[in-house]
Parts: structure tokens; sequence; C-alpha cells
């Protein structure tokens, strides 16, 4: 059965929720499941704004075909080519032989490269800046080059002040009829999952994420249309702000968070002194993770949000432990920089983690370290805890200092 919204007089919400999906692009554990926002425009000419996952596509067709209701589809944008949003294209061609596709010079190669398909005389290639008239309303496009992919792009519609955002402004999770975010509480159920897709999933292009911003905040926009998660409606200002934060690589809080990886439990209790001397201190916002037991895009996400860093391993095969390797590994490609990181090493015979551990922090940009090869061999002892006294002073002052 058709499962649809209307979002203004003519544009509806055609996409569907995959709930059954564990793992986003096969990485991401996706306990609420995943979105695949698809849009349809009734005007003079109908429009189609992007398509979904495969795994929805019945439901998808049924959604298009009953609010076409009997007219024929006529364009279909294509505003981004990974394969969650764009599978069902040949399905479509099927049903509607004379639907044209809009979309970039990057766009139609990548169809090709992903279905190879035979679209000549149906592909329509616009540039950044340029306008498509389909009756009342008028398309513009807005190019947003790595964000996610090369060939992503945004479209504008004049007439409602609709921006297709295309990944940009998505999240993890599903909907449940409550597609609009003044419909749900965000804050309580959606920003930790908007901010764990953003860094994991776009976090790399920072900067293209901000030439993007810059280019739409002139536009009066009254929805943002994006391909995962909720419809944006009202309080545009606050994920604009979340993204510019996120994407100029900024903490949103000033705290500390607390990444260990422990083999026997001795690692594990130094960060435990270490956080009850940050709170003794004053240090409220304090997040610890066990990273053999947290996904790292979680890792990724918290890294992000928080000011101070606290990393914490043991020494493994002369190197670093291969958890906490992966996550600064993931924190390097993300393009993680501007935080505050103190690093404590653990090892029994030749403890080296802590000296490996800061070499990769210095390889990120700047990033300042609070450390020097602060090391533990084996357990924690009475006389190490004037060290860290010393570190939790430290960071309690720069996290303190900075939050007044
Ligand atoms: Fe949801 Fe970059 O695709």
């Amino acid at each position: 059965m058709y499962c649809f919204r209307k979002i203004t007089d003519d544009l509806y919400w055609v996409g569907g929720n995959d709930r059954r999906l564990e793992r986003f692009e096969n990485i991401f554990p996706i306990p609420n499941g995943v979105t695949y926002n698809s849009y349809l425009l009734l005007d003079e000419k109908t429009v189609l704004f992007d398509t979904v996952d495969t795994a929805i596509g019945r439901q998808f067709l049924e959604n298009i075909e009953t609010v076409l209701d009997g007219r024929p589809l006529n364009y279909l944008v294509i505003n981004h080519m990974e394969p969650d949003h764009c599978s069902l294209i040949e399905d479509l061609l099927l049903r509607h032989p004379d639907m044209q596709i809009i979309g970039n010079a990057k766009t139609f190669p990548m169809i090709d490269q992903f279905y190879g398909m035979d679209l000549e005389g149906k592909k329509i290639i616009v540039k950044e800046g340029e306008t498509f008239s389909c009756g009342k309303h008028t398309l513009h496009f807005i190019m947003a080059s790595m964000v996610h992919w090369p060939e992503v792009m945004m479209t504008y519609d004049d007439t409602d002040k609709v921006l297709f955002s295309a990944d940009a402004f998505g999240t993890f999770g599903s909907l449940g009829g409550t597609i609009f975010n003044d419909e749900v509480d965000f804050d309580r159920d959606w920003l930790d999952e908007m901010r764990r897709y953003y860094t994991n999933i776009v976090g790399k292009y920072g900067a293209q994420v901000q030439n993007v911003l810059k280019k739409v905040s002139p536009l009066d926009i009254k929805y943002i249309c994006a391909l995962h998660g909720p419809i944006w409606r009202s309080n545009l200002e606050y994920i604009l702000e979340k993204h510019d934060i996120w994407s100029k690589y900024e903490p949103e809080v000033q705290g500390v968070m607390i990444a260990y990886a422990s083999m026997y439990g001795n690692t594990e209790n130094a960060v435990d002194v270490l956080a009850v001397k940050l709170a003794d201190a004053g240090v409220k916002n304090i997040v610890m993770h066990d990273i053999s037991g947290t996904h790292v895009s979680h890792l990724i996400a918290d890294t992000f949000k928080y000011s101070h860093l606290v990393l914490a391993s043991p020494t493994y095969n002369a190197g670093i432990y291969p958890v906490m390797a992966n996550y600064l590994e993931d924190m390097k490609a993300l393009n993680i920089q501007n935080r505050t990181v103190a690093v404590l090493g653990n090892g029994s015979w030749a403890p080296m983690s802590a000296k490996l551990i800061e070499a990769k922090i210095s390889e990120m940009k700047n990033m300042t370290l609070l450390t020097e090869n602060c090391t533990i061999k084996s357990a924690l002892k009475a006389e190490q805890l004037d060290v860290l006294d010393e570190l939790a002073g430290k960071l309690a002052e720069e996290v303190l200092g900075k939050s007044e």
C-alpha cells in the first residue's frame, strides 16, 4: 500500500524507511534504520528529486504512481549518484519511457559506471546557477561537489523556497510518520545520530561543506529536503549552525572525551582515576568509551563533539593496540583538527603506545598535545598519581576556563 506525505501544495515525500539494514554502507551500525527520501513535484511538468535504494523499491514505485495519479513522470533530477539514492532509475524509465534525466556533467558518467544505461536523448546537463522551469516552479542548480561525492548538486525551488540538499543535513535513523523536524524531539532522538552521520560520511570534506554553506546562505529557504532523515521547515538556523561548527572542525562542547583500550583493566583503571580527578576539579562534561566495544563511528562523532581528548592504550606487538590504531587512522582520514589531546600509554616490558599515538596525533592538523610519553608499566602506581593530578589540573583549567 502507498505511504507518502504532502510537504507543500505541490510537493510530496515519496521515500521510505529501511529498518532491516544492519550497517549503512556496510560499515556503520544503524540500530534505528535509515530513510531514503525522495520528493515528487506536481507542476505543469512532473519532477522527481532522486530515487531510493532498491531495498524499498516496491514501496517507492507505488508511492510515485499513486501521487502521479495517471500522469507521466516528465523529469528525474539526480542530485546524488550514490546507489542508496539512484537505484531505481531503470525501473522509472521502464514505466515512464519519455522521462528526461537532469544532472550535471559528472552525473551521467556515473550512471553509466553503475548501471550501463543508454540515455541518449534523455539527458539534460545543467551547470552551476542554471535554471529550469517546470511551470509555476523554477529550479536552480547549485553544484556541491564532494558533499559527499564529486557529482553532488543541490536543487533550489524558487517558488516554494525548497532546498533539495542531497546528503547534506541528512542523518541516520528511520522516520515513523512524523517526517518534519517540528514533529519530532530532534535534540533527544536525532541530534547524536545526525552528528554521527555527518562526521563519518561527510566529515572529511569540511572545506567543501563550508563552500556550499556560503552558496546557500543568501537563499530564502523555507524547507530543507535532505536525502536522509527529517524534512526541516522551522528553526533552520539550528542545523545550519550545527553543520557550520562541524565543518569548521570546531568543538560543540567544552569537555573531555576519554577513549581507552584496556586488555586486563589496568589502563581502564588509570583513566577512571583521571576521570575522578577531572570531576573533582569541576569538569562535568566527561564521556568515556571503551573503544574495544564501541563502533569507531561513535568515537568519531564524539571526537568532533568534545574539545579535549584523552587517549589511553596498551602497547601491542610493539605498536598501538589495534582498535586504537584503527580509530587514529579514521581520525586522520576524516580530517579531525583543532583538538587538545592527552595520551596515556601502557606496556609491561617495552611500552611504546604513548610515543606512537602522540606521533599519529602530530600528523593531524592543529592538534595540541598535553602530554609527552606519559606511560604506566602494567598498572598505575601511587607514585604516578602526581602526574595524573597535574594532567587533570591542566585539562580542567582549559575546559573550565573556556566554558566560562
Ligand atoms: Fe546517502 Fe552519499 O549517499
